[in-house]
């Protein structure tokens, strides 16, 4: 097959793992490399979670989510690259990474009409496309039939520094064990997925070693692509 004849094919290249692994740092990377788009999913629940509390929803009510995420109106964005949620005609990336986001998002991501609506709008977006999305449940619950799956982490403490690194005092302890706990598509190493350790290596030494990988897994793509 050649590079032409991949262009109208979906290919999703799935990569979960927990808070602060490094997963979007390598996964825009890693779509930079191959030539693809981005889509961090993290950005849609987050928005999610924005919308909910702009509205003033108790985010830790579950009837109160599965109700205002059923009258929202989700829609992916695409600024040069990267894909960005649209709730409601608005764009709220100004306000994904603030505090009260990040003490909510968990919460509402464990709703399961939140988790149906947004998978099945990520889903939709990348049938056609070729896509780097990353997330909780890319690989084990959205795309379980994609072959190209990875599961990035680090150990807890190594992450919690690079939080605070970054300037945030939140305690992604809390958000991982929501994640992993949850009934509905709990964070998990999907089956078949290369799991990757960050703590020791540089965004490039992911990149090459997800790159090793997909090729190996035989995917074709413009090798002379920085
Ligand atoms: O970047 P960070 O690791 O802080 O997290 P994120 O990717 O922005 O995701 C924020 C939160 O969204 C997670 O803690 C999960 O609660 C939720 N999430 C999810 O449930 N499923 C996904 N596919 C992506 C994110």
């Amino acid at each position: 097959m050649n590079k032409a004849d991949t262009s109208s094919f979906t290919v999703v290249i799935a990569i979960d793992g927990p808070a602060a692994s490094g997963k979007s740092t390598v996964a825009r990377a890693l779509a930079a490399r191959l030539g693809y788009r981005f889509l961090n999913s993290g950005d849609l629940y987050r928005a999610i979670t924005w919308n909910c509390l702009s509205q003033d929803v108790d985010c830790r009510n579950v009837g109160a989510v599965a109700s205002a995420v059923g009258n929202s109106h989700v829609e992916i964005g695409c600024d040069g690259t990267d894909y960005y949620p649209v709730v409601d005609g608005a764009d709220p990336r100004a306000h994904l990474r603030e505090q009260v986001v990040n003490a909510n998002v968990s919460p509402v991501s464990a709703v399961p009409a939140v988790r149906y609506i947004l998978s099945a709008a990520i889903r939709v977006h990348a049938q056609g496309r070729q896509t780097v999305v990353e997330g909780r449940d890319i690989g084990s619950a959205v795309f379980p039939e994609t072959p190209y799956k990875f599961y990035i982490d680090a150990p807890a403490q190594v992450r919690q520094r690079r939080r605070r690194d970054q300037g945030q005092t939140e305690e992604i302890a809390k958000r991982d064990f929501i994640d992993s706990t949850r009934s509905t598509d709990p964070l998990t190493i999907a089956p078949g997925a290369t799991v990757i350790d960050t703590s020791t290596l540089d965004v490039e030494g992911v990149v090459a070693a997800m790159v090793e990988k997909i090729c190996a897994q035989g995917l074709v793509f413009d090798r002379t692509r920085r």
